[in-house]
């Protein structure tokens, strides 16, 4: 076992939907506002994928700029670690599709389901296998299509997707309200990550603060399909659009202002370093009046934290390596760099990882 060697991020690359979906559109099929969107999460326009587009093809798109990125060759990976809470199937998991799509041989394939935080747990999975010495290049996506739990018919859809004119029903609009305040907040994406060790203990994942509280799970889930059932997807699902995800939003919002800064605050004293000399804070893009409230919290300049959710909207596990690859590409992350990345999800789980770039 090589437990000297630290791990760092060696490229990134990230892909969206093809379609761009902006607030308007959604005020189509439910009752909404471009104005209400933007100053309740910030959001003014995120990707939907077009019908046929899979989870594992954005991650595929992911993982090839992130190889060309790194410069590293599909066959000298030797690990992949994917997370997301919308793989293709139910089972088996996006990595092996990923995997056979990438024609990558029989090399190990790891499937992370922590959703919005599913990138911050993965860092840490990934940074233990590195340094391991179980994986020398490994392979790090996190890929979501979140246009497939919008409850549409298919003129609800030719709405939406740009193809029609029409109005949509007014019994169908009424039932659309009552998931209004969940569906203008996602989007289809997928960032992908190249990691691998280096011998230098100043460079790399310094530490993590991870949580997980399940006594109030069902604050932010999607109630089915789900094996609690029998049959675990059935008719009763459909009429009652069980398949669409429930939250009560106020609740996820303080959970996150509160746990956010507190892992933040966390992982910096376990590394022995000070709030104040992070140089980026990357949150995950859950809601822009969630990333301000933990900058407040956390006492950091704007110029220190990093957002892009009113592009993209909220995208799950594909947040933080989107955030990561524009801000490495835009120049904001320089070698030396401490930069520190928080997310809190469905679980609910949260924490923050904090690396040396
Ligand atoms: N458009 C217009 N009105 C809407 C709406 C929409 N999309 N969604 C909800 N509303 C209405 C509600 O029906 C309610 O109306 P009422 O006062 O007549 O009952 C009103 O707006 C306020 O709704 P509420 O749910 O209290 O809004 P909010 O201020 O809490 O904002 C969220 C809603 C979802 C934007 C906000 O709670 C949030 O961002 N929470 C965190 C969500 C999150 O980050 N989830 C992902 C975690 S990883």
């Amino acid at each position: 076992m090589n437990t000297q060697a630290y791990s760092r991020i060696l490229g990134s690359g990230f892909v969206t939907g093809e379609v761009v979906i902006d607030n308007h559109r959604l005020a189509r099929v439910f009752d909404t506002s471009d104005e209400w969107i933007r100053e309740r999460s910030g959001i003014e326009q995120r990707y939907f994928v077009k019908e046929g587009t899979a989870t594992s093809d954005l991650g595929v798109g992911a993982a090839k700029k992130a190889l060309e990125d790194a410069k590293v060759k599909p066959e000298e990976i030797d690990y992949i670690v994917v997370a997301t809470m919308t793989p293709d199937h139910y089972f088996p998991g996006v990595g092996p599709q990923l995997q056979a799509k990438l024609g990558m041989g029989t090399i190990p394939t790891l499937d992370i389901r922590q959703q919005c935080s599913g990138f911050v747990y993965g860092m840490q999975v990934c940074d233990a296998l590195i340094r391991s010495g179980a994986a020398k290049r490994l392979l790090f996506v996190g890929c979501e299509i979140h246009s497939n739990f919008f409850p549409l018919s298919k003129v609800g859809w030719d709405i939406v997707m740009g193809r029609s004119d029409a109005k949509i029903d007014p019994a169908e609009l009424e039932r659309n309200n009552n998931h209004r305040g969940v569906l203008v907040l996602f989007g289809d994406a997928a960032g992908a990550l190249v990691m691998g060790p280096t011998e230098d203990p100043q460079r790399g994942f310094l530490g993590y603060s991870l949580h997980t509280d399940g006594q109030d799970m069902k604050t932010l889930y999607a109630a089915a399909p789900g094996f609690a059932y029998r049959p675990y997807n059935n008719q009763a699902h459909i009429d009652e659009q069980l398949f669409v995800p429930q939250m009560e939003g106020k609740t996820v919002f303080k959970m996150a202002v509160t746990k956010m800064p507190e892992s933040v605050r966390e992982v910096c004293e376990k590394v022995g370093v000070q709030v104040s000399e992070l140089d980026l804070l990357v949150p995950h893009q859950a809601n822009l009046r969630i990333s301000a409230g933990v900058q407040k919290s956390l006492k950091l300049p704007d110029e220190k934290v990093y957002n892009n959710i009113q592009r993209y909207g909220n995208t799950t596990a594909a947040t933080i390596p989107i955030a990561y690859d524009e801000c490495m590409k835009a120049g904001r992350i320089k070698p030396g760099n401490l930069v520190c990345f928080t997310a809190l999800g469905a679980g609910f789980h949260w924490g923050a990882a904090l690396m040396r770039a």
